[in-house]
């Protein structure tokens, strides 16, 4: 089997399912709990519907999108996540490469399984963008050590994630650690090792539970200064993991003292997969209680959303709702087993590309600017 023979995002994670380690797919698949979250950030999609126009010239259709200070070719980017190389050998760089190729941006997580210098020597040419991910850690010099690093190396963004302080119960990830743990009587961790943290060790409550140990629990907002002060002024921040409305107007009101600016740029919606709280509200929905709660946010802050996103008409609603640009998490690691590696990331992305298209083709919208409100039905969300 090649790339070429996945039609869909489904069939990349079946192929997935097949061919990664068990404890890859454990940790890659799961999620909290019932994993009922996980699966209604996706089901959500179902209830939006959209308002398609007709007699319209739709031969040339335009997907490049803006992010930041940047353009991306599609309004798509990876989102970070942990230990990629648990489904191929060149992991991270492997998705670097894909993403260079593709003109998308890709988030690179704190937890990577790769360097992040060293990934980042992967790229295709020296205007390709990268974010790093953060999570801050107890001992605040190991994460001031590392920022160093990554701003040395070259960032455009760095995503502070605050939707995990500590790890959701990840059953599937946890049973299959005790299974092991009973046949070997030590678990073997040496693939399931972060180059950036060095966490992933002693796994007894599963590879997701032993990543968090050292993560800082008492983050408040008034540590972004702290985080402002690590990085360059050209450096974005990004927060992750936003839940409400609250929390968006909180983000977009963060203001450095000293010098009068807004400390945050944008804000990814998202509910980590579903590997947190389960019961959290799919990112669509929360999306929605922004435009109806505080509509004028979208003004000073970037919005984006992740979770569940498998389809180009999932990345079109979104961004009819507002979002300027959707992440993909597993759908990026799931590409990179059986082989596939870096062709498998390029795939992925090429099928978004290809129904996105589509989608706006179908739609009468042939731009990015021109995806809003009126091509969608949002009825059937009031309800929830
Ligand atoms: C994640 N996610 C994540 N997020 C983050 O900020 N730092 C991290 O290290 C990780 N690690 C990670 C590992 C794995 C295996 C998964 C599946 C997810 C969350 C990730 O960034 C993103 O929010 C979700 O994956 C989006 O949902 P989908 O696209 O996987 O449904």
């Amino acid at each position: 089997e090649t790339p070429e023979d996945m039609l869909n995002i489904a069939d990349i994670e079946e192929h997935a399912c097949r061919t990664l380690s068990k404890k890859a797919w454990a940790y890659y698949a799961s999620a909290s709990d019932d994993m009922r979250t996980k699966t209604y950030n996706n089901t959500i999609f179902n209830l939006v519907l959209f308002r398609p126009r007709i007699f319209r010239d739709i031969t040339v259709v335009d997907t490049t999108a803006r992010m930041l200070d940047f353009e991306t070719s599609l309004p798509v980017f990876v989102s970070p996540a942990a230990l990629a190389r648990l489904a191929h050998p060149d992991g991270e760089k492997a998705i670097a490469r894909a993403c260079g190729k593709q003109g998308i941006l890709q988030m690179i997580s704190n937890n990577a399984s790769l360097r992040y210098p060293d990934i980042v020597s992967a790229r295709v040419s020296s205007e390709q963008p990268f974010a790093f991910q953060l999570y801050v850690q107890n001992e605040r010099e190991r994460s001031e050590k590392l920022l160093r690093d990554v701003v040395k190396a070259g960032c455009r963004a760095v995503v502070l994630t605050l939707d995990a302080p500590t790890p959701g119960k990840r059953e599937m990830d946890e049973r299959l650690a005790r299974e092991e743990a009973r046949s070997t009587g030590n678990i073997d961790e040496g693939e399931a090792l972060s180059a950036n943290s060095g966490r992933g060790k002693g796994a007894e409550g599963g590879v997701g539970r032993a990543m968090f140990q050292g993560t800082a629990g008492d983050l408040v907002w008034d540590d972004l200064i702290w985080l402002k002060e690590q990085l360059r002024d050209d450096i974005k921040i990004i927060l992750k993991g936003l839940q409400t409305v609250e929390d968006v107007i909180l983000a977009a009101q963060q203001v450095d003292k000293r010098t009068g600016k807004k400390l945050v740029d944008a804000v990814l919606l998202s509910n980590h997969g579903g590997r947190a709280l389960e019961g959290a509200p799919p990112p669509l929905l929360v999306l929605e209680e922004v435009r109806a709660y505080a509509p004028d946010v979208f003004q000073s802050l970037e919005i984006y959303i992740d979770g569940g996103i498998r389809r180009g008409t999932d990345v079109v609603k979104a961004l009819c709702l507002g979002a300027t640009q959707v992440g993909i998490g597993r759908p990026a690691l799931m590409s990179l087993a059986g082989g596939f590696g870096e062709a498998g990331v390029f795939r992925v992305i090429q099928i978004l590309r290809e129904e996105i298209e589509t989608a706006m083709r179908l739609l009468g919208a042939l731009t990015i600017d021109q995806l809003g409100p009126q091509y969608v039905n949002t009825r059937q969300l009031d309800a929830i």
